[in-house]
């Protein structure tokens, strides 16, 4: 008898950074709807490298690829339309890009940044610093802009010239940057995401200064490890899980109905409190 064999999708999964456990949950959410839905992921970690970001893209588009989804660090939607070229390949955007137009998934930055800063001011800290990378892609900026505006709203004011430090957006980065967040003399620090945060406080106890006691510090996205270190990390949670699914199904529904209208759905954010984060002394 004969047998119909529907083939599967290939999609392709561009992420800044697979040792992130976010960017790990956000592929097991995609992998969930892969799994029902006759799709074969493949994934790719391009380190925010540029030109090994725009290698893959153009590798994955050589072979027969059937959607994409993209959350990359470097690229603009101008460089991705012509890497793309004249093939019609749908593509999703997610998180680290700098778009601001395009099919994609967000999550509410701003808010984000908000709920964070209100956090902290709710605890009476005036003397805070942020962590951030160097290049904000659009997400940070929005995330940025959400608690530096909350802070106004405050009335608590922003050492800009010494407080805002840059730094990897890394484990690493956290660490490294412990001794200029020291000299800082704040009472509570703002980590652009949690692996940043959790780097920070091992540079912080490492250096005799005690979480939350002398210094609070605020993470951001609610990664699983968040749990597991010493103070629990306070931080903004973003449906990771929910982000991978949402963005499977979204790239599923375009390759499928030829849809050509911009799409953006929207997930929102919370303020989960551990431990990490404490009424100023
Ligand atoms: O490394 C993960 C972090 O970078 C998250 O905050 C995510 O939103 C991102 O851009």
């Amino acid at each position: 008898s004969l047998i119909l064999r529907q083939s599967s999708s290939m999609i392709g999964v561009l992420v800044p950074n697979i040792s992130s456990p976010f960017f790990g949950t956000f592929v097991e959410g995609v992998q969930h709807v892969a799994q029902h839905e006759r799709m074969i992921p493949l994934i790719f970690s391009a380190d925010r490298n540029a030109e090994l970001e725009q290698n893959y893209l153009s590798q994955m588009l050589e072979r027969s690829i059937d959607g994409l989804i993209i959350a990359s660090a470097t690229m603009t939607t101008d460089t991705i339309n012509r890497i793309i070229g004249a093939r019609d390949v749908p593509y999703i955007l997610f998180d680290q890009n700098y778009a601001q137009e395009g099919t994609r998934v967000l999550t509410d930055d701003y808010r984000g940044g908000e709920l964070a800063a209100q956090h902290l001011a709710d605890l009476g800290h005036k003397k805070i610093a942020i962590l951030e990378p160097n290049e904000l892609s659009e997400n940070f900026t929005q995330r940025l802009t959400g608690f530096q505006d909350c802070l106004r709203k405050n009335h608590i004011e922003l050492d800009v010239a010494h407080n805002v430090i840059k730094a990897p957006l890394s484990r690493r980065g956290g660490y490294d940057a412990a001794a200029a967040v020291i000299k800082a003399g704040v009472t509570a620090a703002f980590a652009g995401n949690d692996d940043m945060a959790i780097g920070l406080m091992r540079g912080l106890r490492e250096r005799g200064v005690k979480v939350p006691d002398q210094i609070s510090i605020m993470g951001y996205d609610d990664i699983y490890l968040d749990e597991y270190v010493s103070p629990q990390l306070t931080t903004i949670r973003q449906p990771i899980m929910d982000l991978g699914i949402g963005a499977a199904k979204m790239l599923l529904n375009k390759i499928h109905s030829d849809q050509e209208q911009e799409q953006i759905q929207r997930f929102p954010v919370e303020l989960v409190q551990r431990q990490s984060t404490a009424r100023v002394r």
